[in-house]
């Protein structure tokens, strides 16, 4: 009789077993709604994430002139007039559409782009950058919702970074609006490893509006970081910025570049010399070049500005070392002369000598040692004027340059 109940203790122990297991065999309940979109072909080839920018990157942002008034008629036809006005063949190649091109969500929480000003979809639109030779760039948020109100990528930045990768983007600008609770030190790496995750090289434009410092924190999370608020098109927007970055030069180098924001250079109230003195200070620092104007209808004072290639190439240039203020001199009455210095690869520096005194004063007379920018005190360097696009020869000992208010000379020294 035990050996009957023991017996059938054993049978019902068995079967308990295998129902146990065969449930284990069944699907798992789908808690997880499937992955959005459809998840992209991996890269052809990694590339190393720091190699994405080892330059500060050049391109076009919709935000400074359009603000919400984006279409795709609008980056075609930029992606177009970069091509025609030369701008590409001076280095500008990201075309990035700021906020306001996306509406909502759908149900499996999907980024829903602006149907009516995005009608052929983000796939063709980047198909037709791409086509140019151009590449192509969007924004979000690391909040809830973007500055303009449209949805965050907060909790979608895997299936945010799956979409972007399926529809070809190369660049994203992630902003800091309706970011209440959120860390930066871990929203950021959070979209950067999503974008890693993706798989396709996308840079990473950090847009947090310099209050974390995140340029002691972010390289190898972006590959720029905003250093302050935004910027307009005026010239006490571009000195007040200017200031902010007097102390960050440490910070920038290739894979990481401080951004002093977007340019303005051909908006607002600038003036021809203005926007030559806010793009010469902006190679100096070793600025991301993302222009901000209208492409369609460039001046061509603003286009000889925007593709002066020597000048570019002081942003360009491979040591990727960030300028420095080394004089300030206040001459009262709210006008002071400043120098800048930038060293460059091959040994020689630029050096912009920037007069920010009132537009109704006297051109300033500047004059700087070689010793003072980091030469021999004996060197005898080769100068060139990179706007008057005119070399002036051998000097010795110091440099003098006569300088317009709200104006700038540029030059390059090759020892
Ligand atoms: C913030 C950013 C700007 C721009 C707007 C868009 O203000 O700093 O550069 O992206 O949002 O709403």
């Amino acid at each position: 009789m035990r050996r009957i109940i023991s017996v059938g203790a054993l049978a019902l122990m068995l079967a308990v077993v295998a129902v146990v297991w065969l449930a284990a065999q069944q699907p798992k309940p789908v808690t997880r709604p499937a992955p959005p979109v459809a998840v992209p072909p991996a890269a052809t080839e990694p590339v190393a994430w720091m190699e994405l920018a080892r330059t500060p990157p050049m391109g076009w942002n919709s935000w400074n002139k359009f603000g919400c008034n984006v279409s795709e008629q609008l980056i075609r036809e930029t992606a177009d007039a970069l091509v025609a006005t030369g701008m590409k063949d001076a280095g500008y190649q990201y075309v990035v559409i700021d906020d306001c091109w996306q509406v909502s969500r759908d149900a499996n929480g999907t980024i829903v782009p602006d149907a009516q000003r995005f009608a052929s979809g983000m796939k063709a639109l980047a198909d037709y950058v791409h086509s140019k030779g151009l590449k192509f760039g969007v924004y979000s948020d690391a909040g809830s919702k973007t500055c303009q109100g449209r949805p965050g990528s907060n909790g979608y930045e895997d299936a945010d970074a799956r979409q972007y990768a399926a529809w070809g983007v190369d660049y994203l600008k992630y902003d800091w609006c309706s970011t209440d609770g959120v860390d930066p030190k871990i929203a950021y790496p959070t979209m950067r490893d999503a974008l890693k995750r993706a798989g396709r090289p996308i840079v990473f434009s950090m847009c947090e509006w310099g209050r974390s410092q995140p340029w002691t924190w972010a390289r190898g999370v972006g590959h720029l970081w905003r250093t302050t608020g935004d910027i307009g098109p005026s010239w006490q927007s571009f000195v007040r910025l200017l200031d902010q970055q007097v102390d960050l030069w440490k910070f920038a180098g290739p894979g990481g570049w401080n951004d002093p924001d977007m340019l303005e250079v051909g908006n607002g109230t600038l003036t021809a010399a203005e926007n030559r003195a806010h793009f010469s200070l902006w190679c100096l620092l070793a600025s991301p070049l993302m222009a901000g104007n209208d492409l369609r209808q460039m001046p061509p004072e603003v286009r000889d500005i925007l593709t002066n290639k020597e000048v570019i190439a002081i942003d360009q240039d491979a040591l990727g070392a960030q300028g420095r203020r080394i004089r300030r001199d206040d001459l009262g009455r709210g006008s002071s002369v400043e120098i800048w210095a930038k060293k460059l690869q091959d040994g020689g520096y630029a050096i912009a000598f920037l007069n920010r005194s009132n537009p109704n004063t006297e051109p300033a007379q500047m004059a700087v040692s070689w010793q003072e920018v980091g030469l021999r005190w004996d060197a005898e360097p080769m100068v060139r004027d990179l706007w008057a696009k005119k070399d002036l020869g051998r000097i010795k000992g110091t440099f003098s340059a006569t300088v317009a208010p709200h104006d700038v000379v540029l030059v390059r020294v090759t020892p």
